[in-house]
């Protein structure tokens, strides 16, 4: 069942830099990767194009379903996920697209509500399914080794002091499983301890780490990349916004291996057998403007990075060009594999 929708919206990131790279118009077709409150897709709607939006949070899908009833039949909307988001186009009647947006990361709504589990600031399950199914974050602070945790704390949250908190978060389980966000929050601050003058909350990057473990975060990107580019028609646009490094580092990958030419080198012709399947629009990551910075706290650690897509068919390989982090598998209920 959805959840209540929360009084404070999700104000859209960067929507004017997002347009001016994705540059909709009347007649096309564009993919909204991370639908959210829809801030994107309306936008897009309103230069006249038809947009493919999906999110795989159904609180997020049910919310939007009066902006579908109001765009019909310019609007699809499917819950599923990015990884995927060529299959969602294609299933929804489209074979090509001629642009592709994605929003990385989690909305307004979903950090708001408490019940979701995603935040240290208010008392909630702790959950952090984006999808509402499968392994939550209680089933791994619960059930993985230690040494496991210490890694997915250390490496997607980039904490450093990620061996005394899977420490302490592995004795204290032994008396009582963890099941909520404050009771986790608390194991942190007791091991990092809290200096007032700290800008930020001392389990930050634990919650970080376990959101983008528990929901595949940097895998599903590395994927829809590699799907936009077997979606997207010559020409078509490429725009990702992304709010750390870890996710940043993934596109920016991406494009060097698509955009840039071997060795290097943008001044060498391109190989034969490694066509460029994408040019970069603009080099380097574009960050948003002060003023939005100002009002909007989330705009601060945006980065947007485009592409174009060129004539040359997709490549074959999949996800190692992305130097992804191994991390151990988590059952839910269930043990460390
Ligand atoms: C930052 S919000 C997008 C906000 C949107 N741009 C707007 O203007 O309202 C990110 C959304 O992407 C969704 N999402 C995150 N990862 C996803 C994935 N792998 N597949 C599909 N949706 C995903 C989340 O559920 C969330 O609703």
């Amino acid at each position: 069942m959805p959840h209540a929708v929360p009084n404070q919206p999700h104000i859209p990131v960067m929507l004017a830099e997002v347009l001016r790279a994705l540059k909709p118009v009347d007649g096309e077709i564009h993919i909204d990767a991370t639908f959210g409150a829809g801030g994107y897709t309306s936008a897009i709607l309103e230069r006249g194009a038809k947009v493919v939006a999906i999110d795989r949070d159904p609180d997020a899908i049910a919310a939007g379903a009066a902006l579908v009833a109001a765009h019909d039949p310019n609007l699809i909307l499917q819950q599923g996920r990015f990884s995927n988001l060529d299959a969602l186009a294609r299933a929804a009647g489209f074979e090509e697209v001629d642009g592709v947006v994605a929003d990385i990361g989690v909305s307004s709504m979903q950090i708001d509500q408490a019940e979701r589990g995603f935040s240290f600031q208010k008392d909630g399950p702790l959950d952090m399914r984006m999808e509402q199914t499968g392994v939550s974050a209680a089933d791994v602070v619960n059930t993985m080794a230690r040494s496991d945790l210490t890694r997915v704390i250390g490496i997607l949250g980039e904490e450093r002091q990620a061996s005394r908190i899977s420490a302490e978060i592995t004795e204290r389980r032994e008396k009582e499983v963890f099941s909520t966000t404050l009771q986790l929050a608390k194991c942190v601050e007791d091991v990092l301890g809290r200096n007032p003058k700290d800008r930020i909350h001392p389990a930050t990057r634990t919650f970080q780490a376990l959101r983008i473990f528990v929901n595949r975060e940097l895998e599903e990107l590395a994927d829809a990349l590699l799907a936009a580019e077997r979606i997207l028609k010559p020409q078509g646009r490429l725009v990702i916004v992304t709010f750390h490094s870890l996710e940043d580092r993934l596109v920016k990958r991406f494009l060097q291996d698509r955009a840039e030419a071997p060795g290097g080198s943008r001044h060498l012709p391109p190989v034969d057998d490694k066509p460029l399947t994408f040019k970069q629009i603009k080099r380097g990551a574009v960050s948003a403007s002060a003023g939005e910075a100002g009002e909007n706290p989330r705009a601060r650690s945006a980065k947007l990075r485009s592409a174009l897509r060129t004539e040359h068919p997709p490549r074959d390989g999949g996800r190692e060009i992305f130097g992804l982090p191994r991390l151990a598998e988590v059952k839910r209920n269930g043990r460390s594999e």
